[in-house]
Order: structure tokens, then sequence, then C-alpha cells
């Protein structure tokens, strides 16, 4: 007996609010977990809502609790777990259904499953899902890839349980196979960017001028009313505000300075090189989770190194901080854009970047007041593809660019490391200078392996007369 519109496998911690969202919404879902204990509690928790819920104790219920064609959400670890619930669930399904995946997907197995369902005349919807367990619950932002046939069956509940800005959900479909999952995949990037940032800024307030978390705590709190506006400033202000119960000490100062990684940063890294970019920002944010791994190592080399003595210069103003982390912030955004484009032209997706930009202004981690002017700025046309160069960034980035400068010079004077801002400083510089220095690398490569080079005269696949060439001493 069909009695629900879409069934859920797995009850962690984003299926569990993601199931109760959808059952708010009016849609009645059936449930199923792995350990049946977990669904009992779930449903016995769920209050009123419970009588949208149908739960079910195996793969073979929940199918056929199911209205035609029928859709079944996967919410389970990455990777091995959701080809081993996509294998429970294609037996019983039929021609025309369709399974989601809403994890955090690599887009390339993604592509892998949408191929493989596709040949058994299934559906396969990736579908990137952010915004944490409040998200989920309240309102996540989605971004969808895979058969848009399939996907118009259930929109209407994905649009009803994402986020909305100003009325307009958080939700949209990005492309076929992968598309969504690539998409969400590059706001993570973005989001490790953003994160290191505003601790790069912390670092240097507390480590450069001293200041107690608290006081650190409030001047975000003061920039989250401009244009910093953003849910990671927020929360970054209220966890510095917060005490440690035990100890009563800040809460950060109890914390291992070692970060985690899930490997979403990593992907993002990892793609844009093999598509020829290089998200310097994002990938200096990855390599910091990496070495903050390290402590050891760290300790060791505090105890070797860490009485160098440096002449700092002056220590950025707060005006100045602020002005950076905007500046570096949107230079992040604009290599995150960059992938994606660089991803639709080889994947013919269409992404719609503009698009991308609108989905993130409510729901998910990198949510900010800045997104709206972005999707904006895309939609009029970036010049040569740069966030950096659009009208409305491009005046923010000037007057940024002093700021940041500024404060990577301070940094690197007083010995505070500052890898993400360092490195957006590096492709900003880099993408003004009209002449580099790659004439020299084209000379060195046609020296020792005949590469050839482009002549300023015109011609191209032209050596240089090495052999006439001395050595300077
Ligand atoms: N947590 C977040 O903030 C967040 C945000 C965005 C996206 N995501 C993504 O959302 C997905 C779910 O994350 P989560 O944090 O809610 O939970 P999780 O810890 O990644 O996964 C827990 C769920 O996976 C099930 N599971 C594990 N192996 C399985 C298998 N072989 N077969 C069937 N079920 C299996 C577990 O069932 P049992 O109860 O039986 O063990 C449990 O229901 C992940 O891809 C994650 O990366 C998470």
């Amino acid at each position: 007996m069909s009695q629900a519109r879409i069934g859920l496998v797995g009850l962690g911690v984003m299926g569990a609010n993601l199931s109760l969202n959808i059952a708010e919404n009016g849609f009645p879902v059936a449930v199923f977990n792995r350990t049946g204990s977990v669904t009992d509690a779930f449903v016995a928790s769920a209050g009123d809502l419970a009588e949208r819920l149908v739960p079910a104790k195996s793969y073979e219920a929940l199918v056929a609790s199911l209205s035609r064609p029928r859709a079944v959400i996967i919410m389970v670890k990455a990777g091995g777990p959701v080809d081993a619930v996509i294998d429970a669930l294609v037996p019983l399904m039929a021609p025309g259904d369709m399974i989601i995946d809403a994890g955090n997907a690599d887009f390339h197995d993604t592509r892998r499953r949408e191929a493989a369902l596709r040949d058994k005349g299934l559906s396969f919807i990736g579908m990137g899902v952010s915004g944490g367990e409040e998200g989920a619950r309240q309102g996540p932002s989605i971004m969808v890839g895979g058969n848009p046939e399939s996907y118009a069956v259930i929109r209407d509940i994905i649009e009803a349980i994402a986020a909305k800005h100003e009325g307009v959900p958080c939700a949209a479909y990005f492309g076929p196979d992968g598309a969504g999952h690539f998409v969400k995949t590059v706001h993570n990037g973005i989001e490790y960017a953003d994160m290191q940032m505003i601790a790069e800024v912390y670092g240097i307030l507390r480590d450069g001028a001293g200041r107690a978390p608290a006081e650190i705590g409030t001047l975000f709190a003061a920039w989250n009313e401009g244009p910093l506006n953003s849910y990671l400033v927020d929360i970054s202000s209220r966890v510095l505000g917060t005490l440690d119960p035990k100890t009563g000490q800040p809460i950060v100062d109890v914390i291992v300075d070692k970060a985690g990684q899930k490997g979403t940063g990593r992907w993002t890294a990892i793609e844009a090189l093999r598509l020829g970019q290089s998200p310097s920002a994002i990938e200096a944010a990855v390599a910091a989770r990496s070495w903050s791994a390290e402590k050891a190592t760290r300790q060791a080399g505090k105890a070797l190194f860490g009485d160098l003595g440096s002449e700092a210069l002056p220590i950025p103003s707060e005006a100045d901080l602020e002005r950076a982390l905007l500046a570096a912030k949107i230079i992040a955004y604009d290599q995150g854009f960059k992938i994606l484009a660089a991803a639709s032209a080889e994947y013919d997706w269409a992404l719609d970047l503009a698009s991308a930009a609108e989905v993130w202004r409510e729901g998910c981690i990198i949510r900010s007041a800045l997104l709206d002017d972005m999707a904006s700025a895309i939609r009029e046309g970036l010049p040569q593809g740069q966030l950096i160069f659009a009208p409305r960034f491009a005046g923010l980035i000037r007057d940024g660019a002093t700021a940041l400068r500024r404060t990577v010079a301070y940094a690197a004077s007083a010995g505070v490391p500052v890898p993400a801002f360092a490195n957006a400083l590096a492709y900003f510089d880099t993408m003004r200078q009209g002449r580099g220095t790659s004439d020299l690398i084209q000379a060195q490569r046609d020296f020792f392996g005949a590469h050839g080079f482009e002549r300023t005269d015109g011609g191209e696949g032209q050596h240089g007369p090495w052999a006439g060439s001395v050595a300077h001493s």
C-alpha cells in the first residue's frame, strides 16, 4: 500500500532532520535505518510529525510504502555505504523510479552511479545539501544534478524543504549527473577558505596584538553588522565569546588546534588542478588544516625556531583587517566560480554560476550578505570570467587590496602564518600583472626540453639560440 511520497534511508544527524523537515512541510515520508532501533527511537521522538512518518524495517517495506514513480533519498556515510544502499534498493525498484544521494559525494562517484542506474532504467540524482544539522531541519541550501525529468517529480518537495531567500527557494537544478554534487563540493572548498581567513584574523589579533578571545569575538560581532555579515563571522563571534563550563576558560583555549576534514576541500583542490585551475586560497586552507594536524611536529619546530626574533611592522588597524578579510574572501569566491566554469566546460554541464550564488544566499554554511551582489555581478557578465573584475567588486578589491597587502606584510614580518591571505594576495597580484615572469619559464623549458615558445612579435613553436648561451659567473 503506498502511503508516502518519498523515502529516506539513513537516520543519522542529517537524515533525521531532513525527514522531519519533509514531514513538517506536509509530505508523508517513509524512513529506514540500517540499525532498526534507531528508526524506532526516531519515530518515538518525532512528536506530532510522527503521523507523517512511515517507519520501515526493511528495504522491501520501505520501497513498498512509496507511491510511483518511487523516490528514495540516501543520507548515509559517503563512499562504500552509499553503494551498499544502492545495491540493496536497485533490485526492488522499477524503471522510472529514482534514487537520490543527498550526502557529500565525490562527483566522480555520482557520475559513475548515474551511468550504472541509467543502464537499468533507473534515475540517479546527486543532491548536495548544505546547512548542517540546523539547515537540514529548518531549510538547507540544495544543489541538484541528474535527470531533469526525475527532478521535476520531486521538485515540489525539494523546494518546500529548502531555505528561502526573500521567498525564493535556495534549491536549484544545475545539470546532469554530478553537477549538483560538484557545486556542493566547491561550496565546501569556499567554506574552507572562508573559515581559514577568519581564523587568520583571529591569529593576528591573538598572537600579534595579544587580544583575548572575547574581545576578538566582540570585534567580529561588529563586523557582522557590516559588509562581512555572514553565518561564519557570526558563529566565530559566538564561539569566541563562549566559556568552557568545566574550567571557566574561553572555549577556544581548551580546544586542541588540530583541524579535521572529511575531504570536500581536498576534492575541490584536486579537481581544480585536474581542470588546469589553482584556487590558491582554497588550497591554502586545505593545507592549513593538514599542517594543523601535525601538532607534535609544530611543537618541536617551536622549540627549534620559536625565538627567531623578528622585527614586526605595525599591526594593521581593525578597519584594515576588516577590509583585508572582505577582499580575500571575494578573491576566494572568484577562484571558486572559476572552478565551476572550468568544470562546466569540461563536463558539458552548462552550469548557471549566478544560480549557485543564489542558492548559497540562505541555508548553507557560506551564506553571507555578499552573495546577492555576487549573483547580480555574474548575471551582468564577469569581465574575463573574473568576479574580482566585476564593476560591483573591483572598487572593493582595489580598496581592500591595500589592506590585504598591509596585513600579509605585517604577518610575514611578525612570523604569524596567514597562508590563505598570502595566497589570495599572490593570485590577485598575478591577475593584475600585465607582464609576468613566465617568459623565463618558457625559455627554461625550451632550453632543457626543446618545448618551444611563442614570440612577442609573432610565431609559436619558436626555439632559442641556446647552443651559444653562456653561463654567467
Ligand atoms: N553532518 C553534517 O553537518 C553534514 C552536512 C552536510 C552533508 N553531510 C553529509 O550527509 C551524509 C550523512 O551525514 P551524517 O552526519 O548525518 O551521518 P553519517 O555519520 O555520515 O552517517 C550515519 C548514517 O549512515 C548509516 N550507514 C552507515 N553505513 C551504512 C551502510 N553500510 N548501510 C546503510 N546505512 C549505513 C548509519 O546507519 P546506522 O545507524 O545503522 O549506523 C547512519 O544512519 C554524509 O554524506 C555527510 O558527509 C553532513
